[in-house]
């Protein structure tokens, strides 16, 4: 039998693209995360759809341009609050609604990225 990586059940280049660039449409405009980010996301965007098709177990885009995603430590330099770690998961939750992402693919996703969301925290709400 035909074994399917979460990259595929999600639906692939196009849902993983979908998904991305309505996530950082919601980032560019929130006001705890705008600040943090560029003011242009497109190289960002385009970073994140490498990343995410290797997550969901697709073709592993964003080592063979980057090398390792190392992502906490690629996050440092920013102040990664829990308030901020909530926002970007709101985004991402939002995101998910406009393009209609459901059911157990949905939901497999939303946990694995909290946990990761989370392990990012590096600075704590009151030195925000
Ligand atoms: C890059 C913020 C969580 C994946 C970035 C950048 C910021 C940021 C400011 C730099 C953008 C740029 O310079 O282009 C945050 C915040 C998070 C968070 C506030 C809240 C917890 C996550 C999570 C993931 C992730 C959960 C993975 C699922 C990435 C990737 C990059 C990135 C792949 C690009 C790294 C690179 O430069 O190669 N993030 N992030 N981030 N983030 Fe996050």
């Amino acid at each position: 039998d035909q074994v399917y990586t979460p990259y595929e059940a999600i639906g692939g280049a196009d849902i993983i693209s979908n998904l991305v660039d309505a996530f950082y449409t919601r980032v560019g405009e929130h006001p705890e995360l705008a600040p943090i980010f560029p003011a242009d996301l497109t190289e960002t965007a385009r970073k994140q759809k490498q990343f995410l098709t290797q997550y969901l177990g697709g073709p592993a885009l964003y080592t063979e341009e980057h090398g390792h995603p190392m992502l906490r430590a690629r996050h440092l330099p920013f102040p990664i609050t829990p308030s901020r770690a909530k926002a970007w998961l709101t985004c991402m939750a939002e995101a998910m609604d406009e393009i209609e992402l459901e059911g157990e693919h949905r939901e497999q996703l939303f946990h694995r990225l909290l946990l990761t969301a989370q392990h990012m925290v590096n600075t704590p709400d009151s030195e925000n």
